[in-house]
């Protein structure tokens, strides 16, 4: 960024009001947001930082089918409970609005007429899959069938979520109904597409050439996505929860959800202030889209081509998207109950804000998928924040007290050690705002910790408890600059950890909050008054941490209870049944499919031949530990081509209750070829 902009618009991804805010959710996008904000308000920036609830799209709708509730009921329940566990968590939204409310009906809509009043749209008959017993066509996640790409059965009409790859319904095998369980028919409608492939070289320009200063992960998805091609994409759907295409003869017909949801931004800007148009239209705003790496196609390549197909509106400047955040080692996922959610965590928790806010910025997963474990959270908070931060403060303060009644002494004459101690106050500044300003939020925090690392190894080179005896002058040049170094960690922490912060203030009595003040050596004056010590942070027990890996453990086992069991398909005859050939076979050999992070690559022993599968099976098992496993084959499956290898066969595998496959196995007796019927 080499242009000075004279205000910024931060958003951060609307959550789907569907569920509660669980670690992944902050750790990816607003734990860094907030972050930023508060740094660039610090500085002075005009900035404002909106988000809301994402409260269209079909798993909302599921999800009220399921419980028999209305989808105004669920994302009712949902908005009150996030908005408030963010407000509780310190995330500072200048607005957490929502897009089920008129504001964001009227932008949506005037956003879509507008585009289609001016042929930007383009229309298209096809056919779609419709479920004659439910009287319903079935978008998106109301469809389930076999990945043409991995084999998983469990794909979505939208994405399988086990090789990650984008699907439309009409390419599932075996299509069912999340209705009525039955098998779907074709059957024509119309719906609109915005045509990206006209938008193609566009964004070749703009993003590939104009926006290679990205982060590698976010610019290598969007080069893949572009080099693939683009095609033209739906911006319609037939649902009946959504904001209505505001078209003459499209009843029963609304806005897809992705094409709705990023307008919220829009629309929350628009509801927080009547200067809105400043922060959309004008050139001189720097718009920045804090995401996780699920959202890197659509706030990179979606949104930016509605917007310039608009044509009134700026483009982002940056999407500093994150990767994902596993916890104690596995996936986080709310169907498997496997996560820690946030207005649980500030129950457990009270007043321990920042320490999750530390240990989520300390271990973002910026470049890669990181891993959440409780041990790790109770390590950074007893050896960093209470043995480095907590351990300085309270010196200086305890000190202060013991040997000037709580007064800041005078600085009664400098030594180079202290100059030195004082310039490099500066010099961490200005590394907190390069990493900051780069969108590194792990180095920027580290950094900022140094700074309370350089008081405590000041303390523990001056030794002012030993020279007090000697050379109280010494000792009051000490403390002072010690408690000027406590002054300026509280800003330069403040964005990372603005509760503590905020205490520690109070307890220096000290008001100031500007960015440009940290490194001053006179910030506290000599003579004024500080509080009395309490203690910033405590250390967090081991049972602390052992109830919560219980807890854990517990809610996985409870929703293993009652795994939701997939209707039943529609009956098949026994010859319908006998044209599937089984066999028992043995595994020979076992590879890891190249570039691919599920797929396996085997050769099988059916007892007819050896031949070649491909089985989407790498994230469970080890391919060193297959040859000589017995498995059961589907061998007259008609060949596949997958990642460029034939597969010749489908190896039978089973879910547990944690959504992990497994092999459905022969006994041990059986023999290569046995048939199984
Ligand atoms: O992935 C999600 O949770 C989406 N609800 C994010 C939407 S971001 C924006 F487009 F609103
Ligand atoms: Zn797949």
């Amino acid at each position: 960024m080499n242009k000075s902009y004279k205000r910024y618009l931060v958003t951060s991804a609307l959550p789907y009001a569907n569920g509660p805010i669980h670690l992944g959710h902050l750790a990816g996008v607003y734990v860094p947001s907030d972050i930023y904000t508060r740094y660039q308000r610090l500085k002075g920036k005009k900035i404002i930082h909106v988000c809301g609830s994402d409260e269209h799209g079909v798993p909302i709708t599921l999800k009220a089918r399921n419980e028999g509730v209305s989808p105004q009921e669920i994302v009712d329940r949902y908005h009150e409970i996030n908005k408030k566990a963010f407000e509780d968590f310190g995330i500072a939204f200048d607005i957490y609005s929502r897009t089920s409310n008129k504001v964001h009906y009227e932008t949506a809509s005037e956003f879509f007429r507008k585009l289609y009043d001016e042929g930007k749209f383009i229309e298209k008959t096809t056919e779609q899959y419709y479920d004659k017993e439910a009287g319903s066509f079935l978008a998106d996640r109301y469809i389930t069938g076999t990945c043409p790409h991995c084999s998983n059965q469990d794909a979505y009409g939208d994405q399988c979520e086990q090789c990650g790859t984008s699907l439309s319904p009409t390419e599932l095998i075996n299509p069912t109904s999340r209705l009525s369980g039955s098998e779907p028919e074709l059957r024509e409608t119309r719906h609109w597409y915005l045509p990206l492939d006209k938008y193609e070289p566009w964004l070749k320009e703009w993003i590939l050439e104009e926006h290679q200063e990205w982060k590698p992960n976010v610019y290598g998805q969007c080069k893949s996505w572009i080099d693939q091609g683009l095609n033209p994409r739906a911006v319609s759907r037939d649902l009946n929860w959504g904001v209505p295409v505001p078209v003459e003869g499209a009843d029963g017909k609304v806005l897809y959800v992705w094409f709705d949801a990023p307008i919220g931004y829009i629309s929350a800007t628009r509801e927080l202030t009547d200067d809105w148009e400043k922060y959309w239209k004008d050139e001189d705003t720097r718009m920045i889209h804090f995401i996780g790496k699920d959202n890197i196609v659509f706030h990179c390549i979606i949104f930016p081509t509605m917007l310039k197909a608009e044509g009134s509106y700026i483009l982002p400047d940056n999407v500093p998207a994150n990767e994902f955040l596993n916890l104690e080692n596995d996936k986080i996922s709310t169907s498997r109950n496997w996560a820690v959610w946030l207005h649980e965590y500030l129950e457990d928790f009270p007043g321990k804000q920042d320490v999750l806010r530390y240990v989520l910025c300390a271990n973002a997963p910026e470049a890669k998928d990181n891993d959440f474990t409780w041990k790790d959270f109770q390590n950074r908070n007893n050896n960093e924040l209470v043995a480095i931060l907590g351990n300085f403060i309270n010196r200086a303060i305890v000190l202060t007290h013991k040997y000037y009644d709580g007064k800041v002494p005078p600085v009664t004459g400098m030594e180079d050690y202290d100059r030195q101690v004082i310039g490099e106050i500066g010099a961490i500044r200005a590394s907190v705002e390069k990493s900051l300003e780069n969108f590194r939020f792990r180095e920027a925090v580290k950094l900022a910790m140094d700074l309370a690392r350089l008081g405590n190894k000041y303390l523990a080179d001056t030794e002012p408890w030993k020279v007090i005896k000697k050379d109280p002058d010494r000792v009051s040049t000490i403390l002072n600059i010690s408690l000027q170094i406590s002054a300026s960690l509280s800003i330069l922490l403040e964005p990372f950890l603005p509760f503590s912060m905020e205490k520690l203030r109070r307890f220096l009595n000290f008001e100031k909050v500007d960015w440009s003040l940290i490194g001053e050596a006179d910030l506290l004056e000599t003579g004024q008054m500080i509080g009395k010590p309490e203690l910033l942070f405590e250390k967090i027990e081991d049972t602390a941490i052992e109830q919560q890996l219980e807890k854990l453990q517990n809610s996985r086992k409870s929703v293993g209870k009652d795994t939701e069991v997939a209707a039943q398909k529609p009956e098949v005859t026994f010859d319908e049944f006998s044209k599937m050939d089984i066999r028992t076979a043995t595994i020979v050999e076992a590879d890891k499919v190249p570039k691919t992070k599920k797929l396996i690559k085997m050769l099988v022993d059916t007892g007819i031949d050896q031949r070649t599968i491909v089985s989407g099976i790498a994230e469970y098992y080890d391919p060193d530990t297959l040859p000589g496993r017995k498995v059961c084959v589907l061998v007259n499956l008609a060949p596949r081509k997958i990642k460029g290898i034939e597969s010749q066969g489908m190896i039978l595998l089973s879910e547990n209750s944690d959504g992990q496959l497994y092999f459905v196995e022969p006994g041990e007796e059986a023999h290569n070829g046995a048939e199984v019927n």
